[in-house]
């Protein structure tokens, strides 16, 4: 198994030698010794993530391993912070204009930005120290959104081109002797660049206009070249490479799950008008898109198709949130464009359709690096992004120009053991600001989005040039209280189990015990009710009594 060599993957690898050393590993999800050690095969792949449903999961406790000291200097932030129960944020610089945000292998934070590509060096407090790696292309312009690492190099895209750079993890000083890997991008300067394990590279491009002609499929595309055999006068985008995806509209940061499949966001249509469900749109009834683009040379459906989030509140034809409808400008008596767009050959749904008018700008899947596990009660067992967060993705929505709400960053919600998105269960809002945003000052605008070392976020603030830090409330008992919550839980489920069948032998030999009522009394002792629960933990006594989830798989992270 390769990955790129990022800070979460080093991790991930370390994790994995521990694991091959100590384990026959096979293919079966169910391995018992695999989940055991914290750890699940996922995918076509069978690669290794931590399972925070297991027994024991990967975490990282010990408090000499946690980085648990401040900074010297508090940099106060530009606005008051509203931040997920459990987790504390505070500014780890200021970068002018900052964007897209890669850590590499030796936890230093790469950032592109309107000063260049900027180095961010942090000690464990969060002391920061900075330097401009790249400040502009040379002729071909400006640093753009774009960045990432792949096998020893940093790639780095202007809004024309991409360039290669020999790169040391770590390396603090400026880059040189670039090589332009991909010219004639004809780009926004929004694109990401992103390369597989396998060292495809893909890049998007944007549809300018909804009424342009798009048969030529020269916009709304992916394309995917071999970045591991350049040829020696690099790539033309308008010639070379496949089209991977068509009906695309992607822009901001891609990302690959622990599959390695390619995942991108779509920007959001204009808004538009369809007489026949109700006049205007906007803004609730068109989603933006999270898209999975598993399979090659499939459609998305940009521009003839858009995704409904919800249009009850305009028409009784709603079809609920994903349904697929024709956009109107491409609209005609000739064909029906509706039946056309659901119709998964023609028009493949998101993945994840995503609030109207938010914005989303980055996506990252966290790999469960120093993940951690708890509750409200007993917080976390590291200062890490949860467990059960691993292979799930992580959303930064910059928020619609002109809307004072919805600049927020949050977690998608997935189906452990599937992977697959809960589209009914609500986002978990990770960090946004306190107030709305006032007219004429700066928003908070996420543009990008990585875990560190730590497991703990870092979060890219193009308008307000800052670059956050979420980190887990961490306590050093965590894991004991959860250990000791579980066994009462799991004492008490026994001890249900052996009323039950109490209960049963009785029945079955036809004596009439009466002793319903009694055991009723019994349970409704043990359920204690959320103030009480409440005081005991507060009490950190650890035998908690929760009948509640007695039927539930008990799980260490199952609260
Ligand atoms: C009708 O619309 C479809 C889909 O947009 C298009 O392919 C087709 O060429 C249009 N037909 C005419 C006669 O305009
Ligand atoms: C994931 O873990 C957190 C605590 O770490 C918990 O609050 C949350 O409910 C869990 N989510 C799921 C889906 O189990």
């Amino acid at each position: 198994m390769r990955y790129p060599a990022t800070a979460k993957t080093a991790t991930l690898s370390l994790i994995l030698l521990l694991l091959g050393g100590r384990l026959q590993v096979n293919a079966d999800e169910e391995d018992p010794v695999l989940r055991a050690q914290g750890a699940m095969r996922v995918g076509k792949d069978n690669a290794i993530v931590p399972d925070a449903s297991s027994d024991h999961p990967l975490i990282v406790s010990n408090p000499e391993d946690q980085p648990l000291c401040e900074p010297n200097a508090i940099i106060e932030p530009s606005q008051p912070l509203q931040v997920m129960e459990g987790y504390d944020a505070f500014v780890l610089t200021n970068v002018q204009g900052p964007r897209k945000v890669v850590v590499d292998a030796a936890n230093h934070a790469l950032v592109t930005s309107s000063e260049g590509l900027v180095s961010i060096r942090m000690d464990k407090c969060g002391n920061v120290e900075k330097t401009t790696l790249l400040s502009d292309l040379g002729d071909d312009g400006a640093v753009a959104y774009g960045v990432t690492l792949y096998d020893g190099n940093l790639y780095v895209a202007s809004p024309n081109s991409v360039w290669r750079f020999n790169y040391v993890d770590g390396q603090h000083s400026l880059l040189s002797d670039g090589f332009q890997v991909l010219r004639n991008l004809h780009g926004t300067g929004n694109e990401d660049i992103a390369i597989d394990p396998f060292g495809h590279a893909y890049f998007p491009r944007h549809a300018t206009d909804v009424n342009d002609d798009h048969s030529s499929s020269k916009q709304a595309i992916i394309k995917r070249f071999n970045f591991r055999r350049v040829p020696s006068d690099g790539y033309d985008f308008e010639e070379d490479g496949e089209t991977f995806a068509h009906g695309t509209n992607v822009h901001g940061a891609m990302a690959f799950d622990a599959q390695a499949r390619l995942w991108g966001l779509d920007s959001p249509y204009p808004s538009f008008e369809r007489e026949d469900l109700g006049g205007a749109l906007a803004p609730n009834g068109v989603a933006e898109e999270m898209n999975l683009y598993e399979f090659p040379y499939k459609n998305y459906g940009y521009p003839y198709c858009f995704t409904e989030y919800d249009l009850q509140p305009y028409t009784a034809a709603s079809k609920g949130k994903g349904a697929q409808w024709g956009h109107p400008s491409q609209m005609n008596d000739t064909m029906d464009l509706d039946d056309y767009c659901s119709q998964d050959e023609n028009n493949r749904r998101p993945a994840v359709p995503l609030t109207p008018n938010s914005g989303a700008h980055a996506m990252f899947f966290f790999m469960g690096t120093f993940c951690s596990v708890g509750d409200k009660q007993t917080l976390g067992t590291s200062v890490g992004m949860p467990c059960n967060w691993t292979d799930t993705p992580i959303v930064a929505y910059r928020g619609y120009p002109g809307q004072a709400e919805g600049h927020r960053v949050t977690h998608i919600p997935f189906d452990d053991l599937g992977h697959v998105p809960q589209w009914d269960r609500p986002e978990d809002l990770i960090f946004k600001a306190a107030n709305d945003c006032q007219e004429g000052s700066a928003c908070l605008t996420p543009t990008g989005l990585d875990v560190d070392e730590f497991g703990r976020l870092i979060i890219a603030s193009e308008e307000t040039n800052e670059i956050f830090m979420i980190k887990r409330q961490y306590n050093q008992n965590a894991a004991k209280l959860m250990t000791a919550k579980m066994d009462a839980k799991e004492e008490m489920e026994e001890r249900l189990e052996e009323l039950k069948e109490e209960k049963l032998e009785a029945q079955a030999e036809g004596l009439d015990v009466d002793d319903d009522d009694e055991e009723e009394e019994e349970e409704e002792e043990m359920d204690l009710d959320p103030e009480s629960k409440q005081q005991i933990d507060n009490n950190d006594a650890p035998a908690m009594l929760d009948t509640k989830k007695s039927k539930n798989k008990i799980s260490i992270i199952d609260n």
